[in-house]
């Protein structure tokens, strides 16, 4: 069966002669295996290679840019359909059209070309796809300012489980005539359609850029400069949250300048009035390339992280005022472990990472999980669901809300061919959220 699916799939589009950098997650916790890696380079092939999955019975797991922290694109005994070739876009009356495997850079630096700007931006933006932000609705570090990833999706083309393409590229501002299939498949972790093409809005590039790293003594206090800075500076774009060690580890790793020492750091980015809303000991950016050194401490965390072995990646989002408190309880339900916690404090989300435990080993992973979600908190806040966190969606959606994406993936794909293993969990394990 092997042989005949490998020859059928090439005789239908270009295939990788070597799965292996496929098989694993960006982390190193998850791997798989490929039954064949796909380069399609058309929607045509995409289409094919869909069928001729079909034909054989056989899954096929969607991969991007592989950058994705939820084992997502990690194939489970299935054929990869990589987007890498589908790639190209072009910027037309304040929207960018892309092939699914465009990189987020590409996407921003063509909107800069034609003096607009894109509203998702995150670290790695030089290997995430767009079709991969689309996929998994990611957010990023300008999610305070310009929302989610869903927010700027106007339009996709995207191939159904049996080959037939659906097209919904026209942007028009309006059109109110049934089922939104566009969102419907933003953050559906390439479990319903594979994502060929994506039609963005783009926003208004900033007029102008402060940025400032402002130390304070607690979360609750971060959370309330957040909150006045929504307020009172113009064009807020990004609040991200540091803690101490997080700032010596990317410290040691990068060999950067030591800050005044402080509990917690706050990062913020607006277009103006932000010297009336932090502190005097707040680091103020004097120019963009003092800026890009501010933002060194808060991008360079994951990468540093990950320097220190496998990490337990959480990713989280908890009412802004629990935030405090879940910080402050974690210890309870890491001891013994290295965790480090940093993330999007204007969206409400944190990045739980915790280090010690074993890549299968998921007891800490069942705390901190359980916790968010008993104080009101998501179990997946911008990272998906993927491979990782199936177990526990059932801590963010209610029976019924998941019997009705059941419903709803049965439809589109009854054999369920796409993304076997991906956010959906086999059975229901019962309770609700805060269950
Ligand atoms: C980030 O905010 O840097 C990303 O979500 C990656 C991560 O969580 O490590
Ligand atoms: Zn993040």
């Amino acid at each position: 069966l092997s042989e005949d699916l490998r020859a059928a799939l090439q005789s239908v589009c270009a295939t990788a002669p070597d799965a292996t950098s496929y098989e694993v997650d960006w982390t190193r916790r998850t791997t798989g295996s490929a039954l064949a890696v796909c380069l399609p380079a058309s929607t045509a092939e995409v289409s094919a290679v869909l069928q001729v999955a079909a034909r054989h019975g056989v899954g096929v797991t969607v991969a991007g840019g592989r950058t994705g922290l939820v084992a997502g694109a990690v194939p489970d005994a299935t054929v990869v359909l990589s987007t890498e070739r589908l790639t190209g876009v072009r910027v037309t009356n304040g929207k960018a059209l892309a092939g699914a495997g465009t990189t987020l850079a590409e996407v921003q630096r063509a909107a800069a070309e034609q003096g607009w700007a894109y509203g998702v931006d995150m670290a790695s933006r030089d290997s995430a796809t767009i079709g991969g932000t689309v996929a998994t609705n990611a957010g990023g570090l300008h999610v305070v300012g310009h929302g989610t990833t869903r927010a700027q999706v106007l339009g996709v083309e995207a191939v159904l489980a049996d080959g037939s393409v659906v097209s919904r590229l026209h942007g028009l501002a309006k059109d109110a005539t049934g089922y939104d299939l566009v969102q419907l498949l933003v953050g559906s972790e390439g479990t319903l359609a594979v994502v060929t093409q994506v039609l963005v809005r783009l926003v208004a590039p900033p007029r102008s850029r402060q940025t400032v790293l402002v130390p304070l003594a607690s979360v609750e206090d971060a959370v309330r400069l957040v909150d006045r800075a929504r307020r009172e500076a113009r064009g807020l774009r990004a609040a991200e949250l540091l803690l101490a060690a997080g700032v010596e580890l990317v410290r040691d790793v990068d060999g950067l300048p030591p800050l005044p020492p402080s509990p917690v750091q706050l990062l913020l980015e607006a277009e103006e009035g932000l010297e009336d809303v932090v502190p005097d000991d707040a680091l103020v950016a004097s120019d963009a390339v003092d800026a890009a050194r501010l933002w060194a401490y808060r991008e360079r965390m994951t990468e540093a992280i990950g320097r220190l072995g496998v990490p337990h990646k959480l990713d989280v989002s908890l009412p802004q005022d629990r935030l405090g408190e879940f910080v402050d309880a974690l210890p309870s339900v890491t001891a013994g472990c290295t965790t480090h916690v940093f993330g999007h404090l204007g969206d409400g989300n944190l990045h739980v990472n915790v280090l010690g435990p074993a890549p299968d080993d998921d007891r800490v992973d069942d705390a901190v999980l359980r916790l968010a979600a008993a104080m009101g908190g998501s179990v997946g806040a911008e990272h998906g669901i993927g491979r990782a966190k199936r177990r526990w969606l059932h801590l963010s959606r209610t029976p019924a809300e998941l019997a009705a994406m059941r419903a709803v993936k049965q439809a589109l794909d009854p054999h369920g061919l796409l993304g076997p293993g991906v956010l959906l969990p086999d059975v229901v394990t019962g309770g609700g959220p805060g269950h």
